[in-house]
């Protein structure tokens, strides 16, 4: 009887009761696909093994998904007659990476499952999280809720709305984060996802010519990779540890190394600033920034998904069905 009773208290636990946002725990795919997890973690450990920049790629495409219109997979979608998708948006064309890892992924799991079960928008959460674990170790590792379904549509004119661009001051990056519910702490410790990958020269150039917060030992190394004219698909680290998810990036940003105007943004060096507080405190304290990560990347992935009758769970990540 208690073996009994402790089952329906599990079944009520697990299948009743939604975490934040109508979504559902881990667990989710367990029960009628238990490899549904494993296989996508696989996939991720192969094209990061294959490629180390992968991991970095495939977290910036789960944030790129989640600040339009929230976490509904819209950013995977090809350009239709109806829609011309996100992935021409400026933030987005030829920058964001990682598609054919997700078409990978998702053919993985589609063989691996009984039918089409697990959406395209969880793929993207799933495939964020393990990259974080795999580049940053055990002190970053979290559980992501599931159940998103996937968006029947896209937008190009909100992918450039709602994505913050790396010219944006202090006060533009944090009402942006506001507008999708995120506050400062959020937008310094989910900056901290600028600790891993590659930046193109195009993206950094007014920085290391005009800027005069910038170290000039570092803009002048810089500049020889991404010259004033040409070259802007050259690339350099967004910081001296690319391949390594740590509290790097935050010491850069005392030295004034950090790559984009807005990551410097972060860090002034103003006297009771709150943001150069949370940058001073994760510069010294590495776990602090991985348990607050932990919980913004959490926070982000949760963003109005789409639940329950809304969305569809799409076969192929590219196309509605
Ligand atoms: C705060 C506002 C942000 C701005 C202005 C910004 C801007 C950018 C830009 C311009 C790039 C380089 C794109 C290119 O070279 O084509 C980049 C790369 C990247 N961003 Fe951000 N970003 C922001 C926040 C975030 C957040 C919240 C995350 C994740 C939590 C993130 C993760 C990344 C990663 C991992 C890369 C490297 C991607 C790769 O190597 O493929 N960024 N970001």
């Amino acid at each position: 009887m208690a073996v009994f009773y402790s089952f329906v208290l599990c079944f009520i636990l697990v299948i009743v009761i939604p975490t934040s946002a109508g979504l559902s725990p881990e667990s989710f795919y367990t029960a009628e696909c238990p490899r549904a997890l494993s296989t996508i973690k696989s996939v991720v450990k192969k094209a990061i093994d294959r490629e180390p920049r992968m991991g970095a790629s495939l977290l910036r495409m789960h944030f790129h998904d989640c600040f339009v219109n929230g976490c509904d997979g819209s950013v995977l979608l090809d350009d239709t007659a109806n829609f011309t998708g996100e992935k021409t948006a400026f933030p987005n064309l030829n920058s964001l990476r990682g598609f054919e890892v997700v078409d990978e992924i998702k053919d993985a799991v589609n063989r691996a499952c009984p039918r089409n079960i697990v959406s395209c928008a969880d793929i993207l959460a799933v495939a964020a999280r393990d990259s974080v674990a795999i580049l940053g170790g055990t002190s970053f590792s979290y559980n992501v809720s599931l159940g998103r379904k996937d968006a029947k549509t896209a937008s190009w004119e909100d992918a450039n709305t709602n994505l913050p661009p790396p010219v944006f001051n202090l006060s533009q990056l944090l009402s942006n984060f506001q507008s999708h519910g995120l506050d400062l702490k959020d937008l310094v410790a989910l900056s901290g996802g600028h600790s891993i990958g590659l930046a193109r020269c195009i993206t950094f150039r007014g920085r290391i010519y005009n800027d005069t917060d910038i170290d000039p030992t570092f803009a002048s190394s810089l500049q020889k990779g991404c010259p004033l004219s040409g070259g802007d698909n050259n690339t350099a680290p967004l910081d001296a540890t690319p391949k390594l998810l740590d509290n790097v990036y935050f010491k850069s940003l005392l030295e004034s190394k950090g790559l984009f105007h807005s990551d410097q943004e972060l860090f002034k060096n103003i006297t009771g600033s709150e943001s150069d507080n949370l940058v001073k405190h994760y510069s010294t304290n590495p776990s602090d920034f991985a348990e607050d990560f932990r919980a913004s990347m959490i926070k982000m992935s949760n963003m109005k998904p789409l639940t329950g009758d809304e969305g569809e769970i799409r076969l192929n990540c590219r196309k509605v069905n």
